[in-house]
């Protein structure tokens, strides 16, 4: 039998992590999972032997971390705007800094792969389909700091060191860390807790959504395509039809949970909308979406439902939970 290869996932006890990390050892990797666990060890499989839980900060690591190590998927972060916002210098120190030396210890360490998993928030808002090759406008600490870190990280890569940047959706889905700060998710747990679905005024914006299973099988094949058709790139990940004005989203899932569509307005008028083309990930990977919103939001239902998901869990909103944490003085 050959040996596994080995992945080291960073900020694996994570929303998507958690999924990632079962999806790697489903298809025969060894993952190497580091993380601080703000939200909890148990998001993490308890007994696989092909497993390691090392927890660690990125900012601290060495090199020896990375020693035999085929691939990094670095997704350790603050993980969304307001989280950005607690302290940037923070924020600048993890998701920007943190991150691109973790890229340049990989690379002294002849690991083959490294993949940045960065945001569409890099985009800003603008009216026109953006791709790839779009006029970056990043707006908020989390945004800015995504992009310094594309910025460092995607020279790295070389004819040994395989770099790619990919640009997620807003994820949605069941997980093992779940997030209910997350527009689907988030629009499941206000329609079961007051039959209204939560909408930021005025429900005509446009978001690009994609699966957390699909974020991570788009991670899965990056590991195993070809270098020459990924290396130094930058890939949209999601799917164009998944670009979703958010009052027809909200119809969506209230079909889903199946129960009768209502909503409530919150936040002031938000008139940041974009649309993104996924028609890269698509045409040169051949990859396809395989969720939905509405399965993923069927899927959210359910998972309470059954009583896998816990929507009073604090720590599924990432913004509260570390104000929490701060003010227990854990130093983030
Ligand atoms: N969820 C989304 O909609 C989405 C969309 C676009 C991009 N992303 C990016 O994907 C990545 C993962 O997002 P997520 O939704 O799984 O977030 P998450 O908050 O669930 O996971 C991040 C993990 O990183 C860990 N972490 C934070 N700081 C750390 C540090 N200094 N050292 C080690 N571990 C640390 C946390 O404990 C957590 O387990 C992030 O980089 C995020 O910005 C997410």
């Amino acid at each position: 039998m050959t040996e596994s290869r080995l992945v080291l996932v960073t900020g694996a006890g994570g929303y998507i992590g958690s999924v990632l990390t079962r999806l790697l050892l489903e298809h025969g990797y060894a993952v190497r999972a580091i993380d601080r666990f703000f939200f909890g060890r148990d998001t993490l499989p308890p007994d696989d032997e092909r497993l390691t839980t090392v927890e660690a900060d990125i900012r601290e690591l060495d090199e020896g971390a990375f020693a035999g190590v085929y691939g990094v998927i670095d997704l350790a972060a603050l993980s969304n705007d307001p989280a950005g916002e607690l302290d940037p210098e923070v924020t600048w120190s993890v998701n920007h800094r943190g991150r691109a030396r973790a890229a340049r210890l990989a690379r002294r360490a002849r690991v083959a792969r490294y993949i940045l998993p960065s945001s569409c928030s890099v985009y800003g808002f603008q009216d026109e389909m953006l791709d790839e090759t779009s006029a970056i406008h990043p707006l908020t600490t989390y945004a800015k700091a995504n992009r310094k870190a594309e910025e460092d990280i995607l020279p790295l890569a070389d004819g040994d060191f395989c770099v790619t940047v990919i640009r997620q959706a807003t994820v949605y889905g069941a997980s093992h860390r779940m997030r209910f700060d997350l527009a689907i998710n988030g629009m499941v747990k206000g329609f079961r807790e007051s039959g209204k679905i939560p909408i930021l005024r005025d429900g005509t914006q446009w978001r690009p959504f994609v699966h957390v299973r699909d974020t991570s099988r788009a991670m899965l094949r990056l590991l195993e395509a070809s270098p020459a058709a990924i290396s130094g790139e930058i890939f949209n990940v999601g799917s164009d039809d998944q670009n979703v004005q958010i009052m027809p989203l909200a119809r969506l899932v209230a079909e889903s949970v199946g129960r009768p569509f209502d909503y409530e307005w919150y936040g002031s008028p938000d008139h940041r909308s974009y649309r993104v083309s996924f028609a890269k990930l698509r045409d040169r990977l051949d990859f396809q979406c395989e969720w939905s919103p509405a399965d993923g939001a069927a899927e959210v239902h359910e998972a309470i439902e059954a009583g896998e998901v816990d929507p009073e869990d604090p720590r599924t909103i990432t913004v509260g939970w570390y104000k929490r944490l701060l003010s227990d003085g854990v130093e983030i």
